[in-house]
């Protein structure tokens, strides 16, 4: 068959409340034409983002009630240690309520002033956790990522070059280096297992770890099955497990590739650094056998990471993303190309481009889209990035928006609705205006600004 269908059926729902255009109106004025001010009840689709707001399956309700929660030593940690190692073989692993908790467990023993940290493209929080310490977030990203009309298969791959260099010039500087798979920050792309390999095999050649932030572990081995010449034949789990022999650690946030709706780890293979972690861990999370969660949390991550590595579960995962970039290219609107793993990001700067930039065309592309149907989405964008310290502004390097999918939570129908909201704005795009900023914080403004819409 040509339809690659969900591969679960629905047992329990969420209604959707379908509010009217003219209550969007009224509720876009009252919330600063900022969506994360809208309250998620007056939301028909959520695309946000992919972060905890996976539908946990039968099978991890049922392991939630499983769980145990003995201060120490709870059977719930054991089981989410041996599902943790049966796809990413390392010898300690370090539960945490979330990713950015991992990072920040992470940089606390390795950052510092003086220090950089390569990656391929750190993600917000990382970046922020490095910087916390003192030490410097360095991208390196190969060329190609920058291009949104690039059809490279592997857009998220480091410059295995520059990092070369970054170690010969600066590697007493440099603790470990960092590879993010998918890269989110660069729209979802995925990192080859040669490009991985080749990484590790710099770092270690310098005397360095590589260490994964492992967030959409599955969706890229998927992609690496795929389009990697040589992989098409083999398992997404043989494929996981590779990618993660190539490194010396990882850290997770298990609100992604886990199917839960909280939770995260750090695993390392070097013991002192895991004895530092876990130091640390005690005093910033819990006990070794529980990190910041619950014994449930811990059982749903352990049924979870069975669930994602589902090659059926993967296949219709991307291909929705496709399914909604190819419809949207058909219908004139530019998107980032290849789509990624779990976002369709859309060139709004392309697509309104009689809105500059500093009139910020993503967010008034997010808004419309909410204000036509109630989809709501994300900036990535002048909005999120335009704001120098010193409370100037730039365009950022470019104005995307982001639609972002849940993990098993819409079906096609809510797809071609999505699609229709689209249809609609491509007629009347040339009427849609930009927005002005009314009030700002001085950092992580596109959270709290309030907005007005210019005549
Ligand atoms: C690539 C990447 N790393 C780290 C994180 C942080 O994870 P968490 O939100 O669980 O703290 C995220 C979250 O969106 C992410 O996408």
């Amino acid at each position: 068959m040509k339809t690659i269908i969900e591969p679960f059926r629905i047992k329990v729902v969420e209604p959707i409340r379908l509010t009217t255009r003219e209550e969007r109106r009224a509720l876009l004025a009252q919330a600063g034409w900022n969506l994360f001010g809208i309250h998620a009840d007056d939301v028909i689709i959520d695309l946000l983002t992919d972060s905890g707001t996976s539908a946990m399956s039968a099978e991890q309700w049922a392991a939630v009630m499983r769980g145990d929660e003995s201060y120490a030593g709870s059977p719930s940690f054991y089981r989410f240690e041996s599902a943790v190692r049966d796809l990413m073989p390392f010898r300690h692993v370090i539960p945490t309520h979330q990713g950015r908790a991992a990072e920040a467990i992470l940089f606390s023993i390795v950052g510092g002033p003086g220090k950089v940290v390569p990656s391929n493209t750190h993600f917000d929080t990382t970046r922020g956790n490095i910087e916390a310490t003192g030490a410097e977030a360095l991208d390196l990203v190969i060329p190609e990522a920058h291009d949104p009309d690039d059809p490279h298969p592997f857009k998220g791959n480091l410059d295995l070059a520059r990092l070369e260099r970054v170690l010969q010039e600066e590697g007493e500087r440099v603790p470990l280096v960092m590879v993010t798979v998918t890269n989110n920050a660069g729209g979802g792309q995925p990192v080859s297992l040669a490009n991985l390999r080749a990484a590790a095999q710099i770092a270690h050649s310098h005397g360095k770890p590589l260490i994964i932030d492992g967030c959409r572990f599955a969706e890229n081995a998927w992609f690496i099955k795929c389009r990697e010449p040589g992989q098409d034949a083999r398992g997404v789990k043989e494929i996981v497990r590779d990618m993660f022999a190539a490194a010396d650690g990882m850290t997770m946030s298990a609100k992604k590739d886990a199917f839960a709706n909280i939770g995260g780890w750090l695993a390392l293979n070097d013991d002192s650094l895991a004895a530092a972690a876990r130091n640390r861990l005690i005093l910033t999370e819990g006990f070794p056998t529980y990190g910041g969660l619950a014994g449930r949390d811990l059982d749903a991550i352990a049924v979870g990471l069975g669930e994602i590595v589902d090659e059926q579960y993967l296949r219709y995962r991307v291909r929705t993303n496709e399914y909604i970039g190819e419809k949207l290219t058909a219908l004139g609107v530019p998107v980032v190309r290849p789509v990624g793993g779990h976002a369709v990001f859309v060139d709004a700067r392309r697509f309104l481009p009689h809105i500059r930039p500093l009139e910020y065309p993503g967010q008034a592309l997010a808004v419309a889209l909410y204000e036509a149907g109630g989809i709501r989405a994300c900036e990535i964008g002048t909005v999120m990035f335009g704001l120098r310290p010193d409370g100037s502004e730039v365009p950022a390097d470019m104005d995307l928006v982001r639609l972002a999918m849940p993990r098993r939570v819409y079906t096609q129908s809510h797809a071609d609705y999505l699609v229709e909201v689209f249809e609609e704005l491509v007629l009347r795009r040339e009427s849609l205006r930009g927005l002005r900023i009314v009030s700002q914080p001085p950092q992580l403004r596109h959270f709290t600004a309030r907005f007005e819409p210019l005549s």
